[in-house]
């Protein structure tokens, strides 16, 4: 491979046109039920800006890595991240493919993942030897974050999106911890920010916000059941 493919950058508009390359070629097929992804993706992408603005930090990394977090799902939606990282390597851009197998890990932790987590034992133990060797970088925590407020119709609640991933997935013995480290990483970000996260996103809806401690307390008393914290 050559050294200018190596580091190949992308700007929002390029990571945009890629995210959409064969999969919307007209207005209406961003309406389509199967590409609900690409506007969440986009959701991703405009919020992470939002947060590395506030942050100081490379408000254009951020908004391309939420665009492309997702991207896998052309090829595969139950493989995505793998596909994902594949697609980008392929691609030359491998300053960014990492995205793709750290955003559904919080902290880049396998055990801290929505829906149970890999299900296949290689696909686990490829996923969890990368995230071993690829500590958790600033942009990482922002699309992790990122992934789990905005939906394909634009940002709500973390404990709405949780809420809901809870009720479609089911509980696993890691709901739990995956809960608790996903609000300690709001949190966190909170602190570095200096603001509280749903005063940076205005859009998401008063009823959203008046009912956190109702869907809290929902979520809760699901995923309070399995109480399981896995050894590390
Ligand atoms: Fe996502």
């Amino acid at each position: 491979m050559k050294q200018e493919n190596i580091i190949k950058k992308l700007t929002p508009n390029d990571a945009y046109n890629l995210l959409i390359k064969d999969i919307i070629e007209e207005t209406n097929d961003l309406n389509k039920d199967e590409n609900r992804w690409i506007k969440h993706s986009l959701y991703v992408g405009i919020g992470a800006r939002r947060i590395a603005k506030k942050l100081n930090l490379d408000e254009n990394l951020a908004e391309v890595l939420g665009y492309i977090h997702d991207i896998g799902r052309k090829i595969d939606h139950f493989n995505h991240p793998i596909e994902g990282y594949h697609y980008m390597l392929n691609l030359g851009y491998k300053y960014y493919a990492n995205i793709c197998l750290t955003h559904s890990f919080i902290d880049n932790d396998i055990t801290l993942t929505a829906g149970g987590g890999p299900k296949r034992k290689e696909r686990y133990e490829y996923i969890n030897s990368f995230l071993q060797k690829n500590p958790p970088t600033i942009y990482d925590n922002i699309i992790q974050l990122c992934d789990l407020f905005c939906l394909e119709t634009g940002f709500t609640t973390i404990e709405n999106r949780l809420l809901d991933i809870t009720l479609r997935k089911g509980v696993f013995d890691n709901s739990f911890l995956h809960y608790q480290k996903t609000i300690e990483l709001k949190e966190k970000i909170e602190s570095l920010m200096n603001c509280n996260l749903y005063d940076l996103f205005k859009e998401i809806k008063e009823e959203d916000l008046n009912n956190i401690n109702n869907v809290h307390d929902k979520l809760l008393e699901l995923i309070g059941k399995k109480k399981i914290m896995i050894k590390k």
